[in-house]
């Protein structure tokens, strides 16, 4: 045998020099969802080990994670049902606890990096990410709300805006408003290829935002087609994202890949909250081993091709990072 790969296999120095995928703490964005609740920090029955966190729970949250390496965080406000709209008003208005909150958040951690997710479902009685009429979601008139939303969000101190709500034109649209509204430093990571999946649903009970009605199949992406993200990544780029994301990510890393081999932005995946769930619920009946598997999981991810992952997981993956360096 002249061929024997093992021999490359035999010694862990060995194994680490070769090693292709190395995985970060800085490739991690960690979500929070935070509520205007007295109550510091509330569980989340379906999404175990993560809370909605009140502004205090927050500024705590953060500074653990700085602790760790962590350094970027998406935010996503639990809005009571009895502030929400079918024209999702309340997400407009400047003196919400959302816009409050990010404006101190920023003041008290100006190291960091925020972004903020962009669509009408938190603050949307109808739990859509655009208006809702006749059963039918609009799509332009929905456009202008996304472009206000994201122009009040950059103004508060957000980083990076990403819009998740898969309405045809919103990047551009948006970019020309942060533009128009001297916001030219303002990133957008534009949720490229967002399928309508079943893996959303511990998230939709976080933020009690499940679609009243129907379900999000006319405007998020059918997940039998790899193609069509072609199509979005294409149209996204010429619309000015400056990353381009998909979700979810640990079932569609074939769709990572490619949008990693036709594109020259930085590519970002969402290990979803369903995800999340089940890896957890598979750890607690003892069935996997969670510092094996969750750190395979999220590697797996960046192999596929994705720069940046946002994930659960990040505080989990951080600590276990800092543990073994
Ligand atoms: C809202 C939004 C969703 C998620 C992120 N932004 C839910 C949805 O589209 O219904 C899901 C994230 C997760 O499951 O972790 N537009």
């Amino acid at each position: 045998m002249l061929n024997r790969p093992r021999r490359n296999r035999k010694h862990p120095v060995i194994r680490e020099m070769i090693e292709e995928t190395v995985l970060r703490p800085s490739n991690l964005i960690y979500p929070i969802f935070l509520s205007d609740s007295s109550v510091e920090r509330e569980a989340i029955s379906s999404l175990p080990d993560q809370f909605r966190l009140n502004l205090e729970g927050v500024f705590r949250e953060i500074e653990a994670c700085l602790e760790l390496g962590l350094k970027t965080f998406v935010l996503f406000p639990v809005v009571p049902e009895n502030l929400k709209d079918s024209q999702a008003t309340y997400g407009l208005k400047k003196d919400n606890f959302y816009l409050e909150a990010i404006r101190k958040i920023k003041a008290q951690f100006p190291g960091i990096v925020l972004m903020s997710d962009v669509a009408l479902d938190p603050y949307s009685s109808d739990g859509h990410d655009g208006l809702v009429k006749d059963g039918e979601i609009l799509n332009d008139e929905t456009l202008p709300i996304l472009a206000q939303m994201s122009v009040e969000q950059a103004q508060a101190g957000i980083d990076i805006i990403g819009p998740s709500d898969m309405m045809d034109g919103r990047v551009r649209e948006i970019r020309e408003a942060l533009d128009k509204h001297q916001m030219e430093h303002v990133s957008i990571m534009s949720y490229t290829a967002k399928y309508a999946s079943a893996f959303y649903g511990p998230f939709r009970d976080a933020l009690d935002s499940a679609p009243k009605s129907g379900d999000k199949k006319t405007y998020q992406m059918n997940p039998a087609n790899k193609k069509e993200a072609l199509r979005e990544a294409e149209l996204d780029e010429m619309e000015g994202a400056d990353f381009l994301m998909v979700k979810p990510a640990l079932a569609y890393l074939d769709v990572i890949h490619v949008l990693k081999e036709n594109s020259m932005l930085p590519i970002a995946a969402y290990n979803v909250s369903g995800e999340y769930a089940m890896l957890k619920a598979a750890c607690a009946n003892g069935w996997l081993e969670y510092d094996k598997a969750m750190p395979e999981m999220l590697l797996s991810m960046k192999r596929a091709g994705a720069d940046s992952i946002l994930t659960y997981f990040a505080k989990d993956f951080a600590a276990l990072y800092k543990k073994l360096l």
